[in-house]
């Protein structure tokens, strides 16, 4: 029998560490923030250095670790892109109005196509990528050959930005997708696709088009049954008639009990976290447990990881 302190323990692990490892396993190998600062060298690079043009599309390389995906630069005068927009920067529609802060004379669009690395730059747990995801950044013109250069803050404070998406997989019947924008600081944002396959963006960043992955596969509860067991050993008590409605599966009964016992689990590990937290920090760090102490410290990360996948959606865009 497990005391039930280091149930609680257990538990909080379980539930806190299966996000992180997702989330933790990919960022630092492949940080979209430097993927950007790559592409935007690569895309530079594309453009003459003797006599420039503005409002021509160069489409650039990519270094041959990133075959796959593509990119290109648009150089524009602001006043002129202020004055008219560009329309047809591959995907991107931009729209009159548009303001760069700060101020530069010129701008170059740097236009980023994903490709088949959407999924490992901008991963998305629970959904599926309909779209390459494609990405409008604004940098100041002034220095071709710069490198690392910053973005500028480009709004589209009148219309939005228009991103018309040609190719994207085919739906199954019923399934309704949703565009996914990523802002430059970490922000992800939901949105209705409009005309079955345009997104809408007031800033720079990335747009992809997505669907929940449960939508595929209606019944989303199996993914938590391997908590069961644990939850069952833990229970003590009551565990063995609920063991025996788990293994009947498919019964309502047993149904019913895995949904009650969820509630309970969900509650505990609350409790646990709230109230026991801090004890259970010290008490894991006594006893030299370096996996209790990693697991806990890093219970700070899928606060933030919650807003990134943002779990209520799931439910709001189920059709
Ligand atoms: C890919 O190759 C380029 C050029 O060799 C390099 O600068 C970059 O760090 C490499 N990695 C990624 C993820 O782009
Ligand atoms: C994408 O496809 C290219 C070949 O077209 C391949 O070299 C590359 O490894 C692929 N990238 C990923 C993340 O699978
Ligand atoms: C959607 O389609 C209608 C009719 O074709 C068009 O007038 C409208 O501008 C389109 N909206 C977007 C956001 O593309």
């Amino acid at each position: 029998m497990i005391s039930f302190p280091s149930f609680c323990l257990i538990l909080t692990i379980l539930f806190t560490k299966i996000p992180t490892f997702k989330s933790q396993s990919s960022p630092p190998s492949f940080s979209s923030r430097f993927l950007d600062s790559v592409l935007q060298d690569y895309a530079f690079r594309a453009i003459p250095t003797h006599r420039p043009k503005t409002g021509v599309i160069y489409d650039g390389n990519v270094p041959s670790n990133l075959t796959g995906s593509s990119v290109s630069a648009l150089r524009l005068r602001t006043g002129s892109l202020r004055k008219r927009g560009f329309n047809g920067y591959k995907e991107f529609d931009i729209p009159k109005g548009i303001i760069e802060n700060p101020y530069v004379e010129r701008v170059i669009l740097v236009y980023h196509n994903l490709g088949n690395w959407s999924e490992v730059y901008y991963p998305l747990p629970g959904f599926l990528y309909l779209s390459p995801v494609v990405g409008l950044l604004a940098y100041n013109a002034v220095d071709l050959m710069g490198k690392g250069l910053p973005e500028l803050d480009l709004r589209a404070p009148e219309d939005p930005i228009l991103i018309k998406f040609e190719t994207f997989r085919v739906l199954p019947d019923g399934v309704s997708p949703v565009c996914v924008f990523f802002d430059l600081f970490g922000g992800v944002a939901f949105e209705q696709v409009l005309n079955g396959s345009v997104c809408s963006a007031v800033t720079q960043g990335h747009v992809g088009i997505v669907v929940e992955e449960s939508s595929a596969a209606p019944v989303p509860s199996p993914a938590r049954v391997p908590e069961e067991p644990i939850a069952g050993g833990g229970g003590g008590g009551g565990g063995g008639r609920r063991n025996k409605g788990w293994w009947v599966g498919g019964s309502v009964a047993g149904g019913v009990l895995l949904a009650a016992l969820l509630v309970v689990l969900v509650l505990w590990v609350r409790w646990c976290r709230g109230t026991k937290r801090i004890e259970k920090m010290k008490d894991a760090a006594e006893r030299g447990v370096p996996l209790a102490v990693a697991a806990v410290g890093r219970a700070e990360v899928p606060v933030a990881m919650g807003t990134r996948t943002k779990p209520i959606l799931e439910t709001e865009y189920v059709s």
